[in-house]
């Protein structure tokens, strides 16, 4: 069931009444509202958005003319911004992309074996190199691995020069075998982590350690449905002494409607050494898995579940959080909302009760404490109730037996403030990304979220990050119209933003669909002026004569709340200070 965008309220509700009855039997009894829509302060259409600089691949090469861009992922270091795509990367030079996105460095790394490829049988689409990885290694050597027509490989590059640095490794665990299968890797501590499917058939689903040069090679539990169950892999953030995944999956304890996705956030210690030569010998002894839990609480109580995008780590409310972008099950009515969650808090979920289901039929429940062997499952060697022990290799068969079977931890992880920072459930069109600044505005105290959608859009949201409510002063600045069917459309409309990278330093945004990537400035002078001064807010508009200064300033004292509606003025001001 869908939604058109302008549908009537009374559809959502009824549908949110159903999921009451048919979903949650833990209502709360709150009078809470479901919360509105907000109304953009701003519209960037078409006409302006058309101007940003977009960059299409090399127009050189025929499988680009014929296939276009296929974007896989972006990484930006210090000022460059690294593009992988298929059969090749692009480095970008963010100094200089203010008018035209040209690449200062270009890789080329097609697969051989397209015979044998095509041979195989599947789609010939896949007969390429899509680059799926793309990490720093160290300050000078990028890792990158690619799809290499069904034959996973990694390589070094020289990072200044996009040179190949050493030997071919095979890609396996590391990257995945088709363009469309999900991945996250990540270097910590001379240990490439990754997270993938292993096989061609994609039904190995692996968190993997490897490379590393002292510790030994780990991976979670083949086809164990407790570990991983059809996994969606979104994220990867090296945070203390442990790796975290993010990811999507089928849920295990929630089997009464069918296959539900509930999204996850899983922990591994990076001194993990793997079991004992009896249980979990070369598997991970710490790998620990809860919900992430984005709802509306109150009346019409309802879960987004389903993870799109997450952030690395940022402070809110001077608290290290990470934010995410959820939407509704892909069977129900389209709903997206932006849920931030303490790094604190996940960590209260790991050292919470861990979950079971007694047999087969019955429903999961918490693990009574007393049936938790010593040391505490999942604990890190050398801390905690394992203070004692040097490795995990050296772990009690009890604590070993017990984390295989129970890597699922019973309470979900809340959201801050216990809600969404921000909700959309009247378009029918999901949001897919999300990038943060949290350090907008002349005094770098704002943080401003920018959202990626699945019909080409950008909304800018201005969020407050200080104090308890931090949902409370949520707005939404603007909905830009980002996708450009002129230069995007290689093969027939996909306007689906893949990616959103932000370069404070230059006011930019670069947004990646399949086909392209946009660079959108985060100033929109005189449009953003037009539409000011159509809203009749004080403040509007961009230009850098002394005179309009002056006025700004003198308002600027005189009423800060409303100048503060105006949309760029964030950007503006610093632009004027400068
Ligand atoms: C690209 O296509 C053109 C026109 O079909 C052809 O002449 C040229 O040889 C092709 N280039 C390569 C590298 O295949
Ligand atoms: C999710 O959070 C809400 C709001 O705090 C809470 O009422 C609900 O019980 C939580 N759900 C789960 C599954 O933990
Ligand atoms: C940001 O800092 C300025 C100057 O210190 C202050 O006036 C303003 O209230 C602050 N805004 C927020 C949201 O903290
Ligand atoms: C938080 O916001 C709600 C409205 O959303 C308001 O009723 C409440 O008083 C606020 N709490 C604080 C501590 O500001």
């Amino acid at each position: 069931m869908r939604l058109m965008p302008s549908s009537p309220r009374p559809i959502l509700s009824a549908f949110l009444a159903l999921t009451l009855v048919a979903f949650l039997p833990q209502l709360s009894s709150g009078a809470t509202p479901f919360p509105q829509d907000l109304e953009p302060i701003s519209i960037v259409g078409r006409e302006s958005s058309y101007l940003y600089p977009s960059f299409q691949g090399l127009m050189s090469d025929n499988d680009t003319v014929r296939l276009g861009l296929d974007f896989q992922r972006m990484l930006r270091i210090n000022h460059m911004l690294y593009i992988a795509a298929r059969d090749h990367v692009f480095a970008i030079n963010l100094a200089t992309s203010s008018e035209q996105i040209i690449p200062q460095q270009k890789l080329t790394w097609k697969t051989k074996d397209v015979e044998k490829c095509t041979v195989r049988g599947k789609n010939s689409d896949e007969c390429y190199n899509y680059i799926k990885v793309l990490v720093p290694r160290n300050d000078e050597t990028l890792f990158a691995c690619g799809t290499n027509a069904f034959n996973p490989t990694c390589r070094n590059y020289k990072m200044s020069t996009l040179e190949q640095e050493g030997e071919e490794v095979v890609g396996q665990a590391r990257c995945p075998f088709e363009s469309r299968q999900s991945n996250v890797g990540l270097f910590a501590g001379g240990d490439f982590y990754s997270a993938t499917m292993t096989d061609f058939l994609a039904s190995d689903a692996v968190i993997y350690r490897s490379l590393g040069e002292s510790s030994p090679v780990l991976r979670t539990v083949k086809y164990d449905s407790k570990w991983l169950r059809e996994p969606h892999f979104l994220h990867a953030i090296e945070y203390g002494n442990y790796v975290y995944f993010f990811f999507s999956e089928i849920a295990v304890e929630y089997t009464t409607l069918g296959k539900v996705v509930f999204s996850r956030v899983a922990r591994v210690c990076k001194n993990d050494n793997g079991g004992s030569p009896r249980v979990l010998e070369r598997y991970w002894t710490s790998f620990l898995k809860a919900r992430l839990n984005c709802s509306v609480p109150g009346d019409s109580f309802f879960y987004f579940d389903v993870l799109q995008s997450l952030t690395n780590v940022l402070q809110i409310n001077h608290r290290p959080a990470v934010l995410g972008v959820f939407t509704t099950q892909a069977n129900s009515i389209t709903g997206s909302a932006v849920c931030a969650f303490y790094m604190d808090d996940i960590e209260k979920a790991f050292s919470g009760k861990f979950k079971e289901q007694r047999n087969s039929e019955s429903a999961w429940t918490p693990v009574p404490e007393e049936q938790v062997p010593k040391p505490r499952p999942g604990c890190c060697a050398g801390e905690g109730s394992a203070a004692a022990y040097k490795s995990s290799t050296t772990f009690p068969d009890d604590t070993l037996t017990f984390i295989k079977s129970y890597p699922l931890m019973d309470e979900s992880v809340p959201s801050v403030n216990d809600k969404p920072y921000f909700t959309r459930t009247t378009s029918r069109f999901k949001l897919t990304q999300i990038a943060v600044d949290t350090s907008a505005g002349p005094y770098k105290n704002y943080t401003v979220v920018f959202l990626g959608s699945d019909n080409g859009h950008v909304l800018k949201i201005l969020a407050s990050t200080e104090g308890a409510n931090a949902s409370f002063s949520t707005q939404l600045l603007e909905d830009i119209d980002v996708y450009n069917p002129n230069k995007c459309n290689v093969r027939g409309e996909d306007r689906r933003v893949l990616g959103l990278e932000l370069d404070r330093d230059h006011h930019a945004l670069f947004v990646a669909f399949s086909s392209c990537v946009i660079r959108v400035p985060l100033s929109r002078c005189s449009e953003a002026c037009i539409s000011c001064l159509a809203a009749k807010f004080i403040l509007c508009g961009c230009s850098r004569t002394s005179t309009l200064k002056v006025v700004v300033f003198r308002l600027l004292s005189i009423n800060s709340f409303k100048i503060l509606k105006c949309i760029d003025f964030l950007y503006f001001l610093s632009l004027l200070i400068k």
